[in-house]
């Protein structure tokens, strides 16, 4: 107490009380009070009064004790106030186009004005401790992938294109006409090279540019804590990304248990219906074909007919389901293109639903189903019913919602197919890049049964959300050429493309792998925030648009005359 301070900061509030004028000045590290009475000269008496919100002001003055009436427990600074005895307005501020300040319960402005007026949102303390967690985040990241021997390296944003599965941002070159750079979807190709190079450990907090749809935790540019190393198997690259991930959470304040558990990509969509499982509760899909089979439901018939399959979630407590709630369950399984949804429910001795008069208590004992549970169902092939049981099982947790076992669950997806059917023809695409090495196992499956052939390929899940992706290698540059046939390029267009990669691999390549963590995802799960654009400072909407600087924006025609680009309208 006593102690002189000098201040820098915005007025978030000004009170005045008639004889006395309370500010809260507010800076990085939160509010602090100023209170001008009386006492205080008359130049800071004046400058106070006619202060307005969001004015940047520099203060001197004297800490003192609030009177105990006046201390705040709600805030750090609660218990003092200072009394300026220079107060200058260094800053005007026109009014704010949207608040900074929110009364407490008052709802924030809609989105659109927050990114259209993002250095006021961005002044708001949510974002700033987002931000402030995110830089944090990334030190620690740095840090662990440092002291496990990672050299950061940094590789081209203007590049060749590098397939991850969305469209490619170009960049035309004005000195060489009618040809472009491509902006990179992850380093993959560098990394790689990089491993060729001899640098065993490479890591990098890359910039990746995807143009594709987005959603809630996609962006057209995002950051990959992005790793590779040499001389490695499977193993050792689980271990790096744990080490990553743990250092993480616990920077969050959050211990992690190491080793994360594992799961097979074809038990992951057996027990789940999806590669990235909510390992947070149970409520595994049951193959109930063998029960259906024998009792006759119309519901069923068809799709059994066809030889699909039965499957379905026993709900424990499913018996507190409302008829509205299985209505719109069922709703939704039509919309994601199954038939629907049967259901029963059994209250003691009652059974209800829409295919109850097939059932007994017995029947339903068979199928886990008990006293106050229901039993959901799905028939069909599992393209259709494993994708609807995941929404549905998702949506029962979310009504019932029943306690977690756990409040962090990670597992490794491992094993994934190397290839999937394209969905419009049928032919073979890649499931992760075309550089994941296919499973020793089933090298002789690629040409006869390309869709049976796993991969070296694992994903990092964490209570239903996708982390982030890696494989091993190809390296043997035959095989590489071999994988790329099997997707459809031809030898000149695979040269073309990824002919630097295949000189690389035939000059002596290690045995390598690796894995890139989608860190803006981190953010916002550490967060707890509901979308990425609240971690990134100046991220895009959903239309792929920067609304505060006025992003994309059409070109002036001297540019493009000077890029040789005539646009079409
Ligand atoms: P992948 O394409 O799976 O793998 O990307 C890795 C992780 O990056 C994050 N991510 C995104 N985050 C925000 N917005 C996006 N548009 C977006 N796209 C992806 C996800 C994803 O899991 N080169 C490989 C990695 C490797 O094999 O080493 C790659 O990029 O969290």
């Amino acid at each position: 107490m006593g102690e002189r301070v000098r201040l820098g900061g915005w007025v978030d509030r000004r009170r005045d009380l008639g004889g006395i004028v309370f500010i809260d000045l507010r800076d990085r590290a939160g509010i602090v009070q100023l209170a001008v009475g009386p006492g205080a000269p008359e130049g800071v008496r004046r400058t106070a009064a006619a202060l307005a919100s969001e004015t940047v002001v520099e203060v001197e003055g004297e800490v003192s004790a609030r009177p105990p009436n006046m201390k705040n427990p709600e805030l750090a600074t609660g218990e003092v106030e200072v009394h300026p005895g220079r107060l200058v307005v260094v800053g005007p501020a026109v009014t704010p186009a949207i608040p900074v300040t929110r009364a407490k319960g008052e709802e924030l402005p809609a989105e659109e004005l927050r990114l259209k007026y993002r250095h006021l949102d961005l002044r708001r303390p949510e974002m700033q401790a987002n931000l402030a967690l995110r830089h944090r985040l990334l030190q620690r990241a740095r840090k662990t992938l440092s002291d496990l021997d990672f050299l950061e390296i940094e590789t081209p944003i203007l590049t060749k294109p590098t397939p991850e599965g969305a469209r490619d941002y170009l960049v035309p070159s004005r000195v060489h006409p009618g040809e472009f750079y491509a902006l990179p979807q992850s380093p993959q190709l560098y990394k790689q090279l990089l491993m060729v190079s001899g640098f065993d450990r490479y890591f990098q907090l890359a910039r990746c540019f995807r143009d594709e749809d987005l959603r809630n935790d996609r962006q057209p540019e995002f950051t990959q804590i992005d790793l590779e190393a040499s001389f490695v198997e499977t193993e050792d690259v689980l271990g790096f990304v744990e080490a990553v991930l743990v250092a993480l959470w616990d920077e969050a304040g959050h211990r992690i248990a190491r080793p994360f558990s594992r799961i097979l990509w074809r038990d992951a969509m057996e027990r789940y219906g999806t590669d990235k499982p909510d390992l947070r509760y149970d409520l595994p899909i049951a193959d109930w074909t063998a029960h259906a089979q024998r009792l006759h439901v119309p519901f069923f018939e068809s799709a059994l007919q066809d030889g699909a399959r039965v499957r379905g979630l026993a709900v424990e407590g499913g018996g507190a389901l409302t008829r509205k709630d299985v209505d719109a369950l069922a709703e939704m399984a039509k919309r994601l293109g199954g038939s629907g949804l049967a259901w029963v429910k059994r209250q003691g001795d009652q059974i209800s639903g829409s295919v109850a008069k097939h059932f007994t208590t017995e029947t339903l004992g068979e199928l886990g189903v008990g006293d106050g549970d229901a039993a959901l169902f799905a028939a069909g092939p599992d393209r259709v019913t494993s994708p609807v049981l995941d929404r549905v099982r998702q949506e029962v947790i979310r009504r019932l919602a029943p306690p977690p076992k756990a409040a962090h669950a990670f597992c490794w997806v491992v094993d994934f197919p190397l290839f999937e059917p394209d969905p419009e023809t049928g032919k073979p695409v890649f499931a992760h890049h075309p550089f994941t090495a296919p499973h020793p196992d089933d090298l002789q499956r690629l040409e006869a049964e390309p869709f049976e052939c796993r991969a070296l390929h694992y994903d990092a899940v964490y209570n239903g959300a996708e982390l982030g992706s890696g494989s091993i290698r190809i390296t043997d540059p035959a095989l590489q050429r071999t994988v790329l046939a099997r997707l459809g390029i031809s030898p000149a267009d695979a040269e073309a493309r990824f002919g630097f990669l295949l000189n690389g691999l035939q000059a002596g390549a290690p045995p390598h792998g690796g894995f890139a963590i989608g860190f803006d995802r981190v953010v916002m799960l550490l967060a707890g925030a509901g979308s990425l654009r609240d971690v990134i400072a100046f991220p895009k909407t959903t239309a792929a648009r920067a609304l505060f600087e006025g992003a994309p924006a059409p070109a002036n025609p001297a540019d493009l005359a000077a890029l040789h680009i005539a646009i079409e309208r």
